[in-house]
């Protein structure tokens, strides 16, 4: 297996660690600074005798090196500072993803890309639009760390265990995202049943700042290792054919009512990547909740295509 993960910084470097040292993948990072990847790749690689594995950890600036990979990890960019929204980046980053899918797809064309950069779902929507792969090959990685949020402080305020803790979190990567309590349990009880409705519903405030929190204490970017967890998380349901049900940003075909846009939704991830959209049966608030957060992810695209004179 074969992992090619582009931009060597905070997600990507600890996304590449992640992959060596847990086993799963030969990786090759790269980013445009020079010596960035291969410094931090041959720094990774000389770990390897210490911690016992036998994956091969290779970096450089050029795209060659990345053939043959079963999938391609899209974290190049420019991360927030205080007081900048996701949305904030979107003409630097959009610019940035539009030049490495092309570097990807001229050696890769079949591999699975997994988008991180953000503004996250607008940096899906152009992988879908320039890649020319089917929706189940092209994705982005934000439902699974908001969702991993959720469950983080709702262990928080119980006292209890994050492991026990499971809880999905749709929509776009922003502030409209969607996290969902009717669906959160603790071991199979409803977390409706466990913590009081004001409680609930400050940690469902607290889940949608979780990124922001994190940049306000570390002011010069963003969180980095909750995010390359929940990237390998994916990655790994999808290397090992693992048919996760987990929440994903892929391109709606009229499922949920939405076409045409990508949007975070549960899938089962696998070795064919989306294998299949699974339409959870949401309340009217919930529907409302998700179509609201669908409309400025429209409106985002819509911004994206008057910037990059695509409309
Ligand atoms: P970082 O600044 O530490 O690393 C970004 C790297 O991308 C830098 O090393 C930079 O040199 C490289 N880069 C820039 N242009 C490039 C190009 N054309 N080709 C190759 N590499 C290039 O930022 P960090 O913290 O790693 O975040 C990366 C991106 O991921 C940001 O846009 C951030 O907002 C986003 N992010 C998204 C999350 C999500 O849930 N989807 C979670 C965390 C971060
Ligand atoms: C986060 O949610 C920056 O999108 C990134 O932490």
């Amino acid at each position: 297996m074969k992992v090619t993960v582009v931009g060597a910084g905070n997600v990507g470097a600890t996304t590449a660690q992640r992959l060596v040292e847990g086993g799963l993948a030969d990786v090759y990072l790269v980013d445009v600074v020079e010596g960035l990847a291969r410094g931090k790749a041959l720094d990774l690689a000389q770990a390897a005798p210490i911690l016992g594995h036998s994956c091969r950890i290779e970096g450089g600036e050029s795209y060659e090196a990345a053939e043959g990979s079963d999938v391609v990890v899209i974290t190049a960019g420019i991360a927030r500072k205080p007081g900048m929204s996701r949305d904030d980046l979107l003409q630097t980053n959009g610019n940035i993803v539009t030049q490495v899918v092309e570097n990807v797809r001229a050696v890769c064309p079949d591999a699975i890309l997994l988008m991180v950069s953000n503004p996250l779902d607008v940096t899906t929507y152009i992988a879908q639009q320039l890649s020319g792969l089917p929706r189940s090959r092209v994705m982005g990685m934000a439902g699974v760390l908001d969702s991993a949020r959720f469950c983080a402080f709702i262990a928080m305020e119980l006292d209890c265990s994050p492991a026990d803790v499971s809880a999905m979190v749709l929509g776009g990567h922003g502030d409209s995202m969607v996290p969902l309590p009717r669906h959160a349990t603790v071991s199979g009880v409803p977390v409706t049943e466990l913590v009081p409705p004001e409680r609930l519903q400050a940690i469902v405030e607290r889940t949608r700042n979780g990124g922001a929190e994190i940049v306000s204490y570390l002011k010069t970017g963003s969180a980095f290792y909750a995010p390359a967890a929940s990237v390998v998380r994916m990655v790994a349901a999808i290397l090992r054919d693992e048919k996760r049900l987990l929440p994903a940003c892929v391109e709606l075909q009229g499922e949920y009512g939405l076409d045409g846009l990508p949007i975070g939704v549960p899938v089962i991830l696998g070795r064919e990547g989306v294998e299949r959209v699974v339409e959870l049966d949401l309340n009217a608030e919930e529907t409302a909740a998700l179509r609201a957060s669908a409309e400025h992810v429209r409106a985002t695209i819509a911004d994206w295509q008057r910037l990059s004179g695509l409309s």
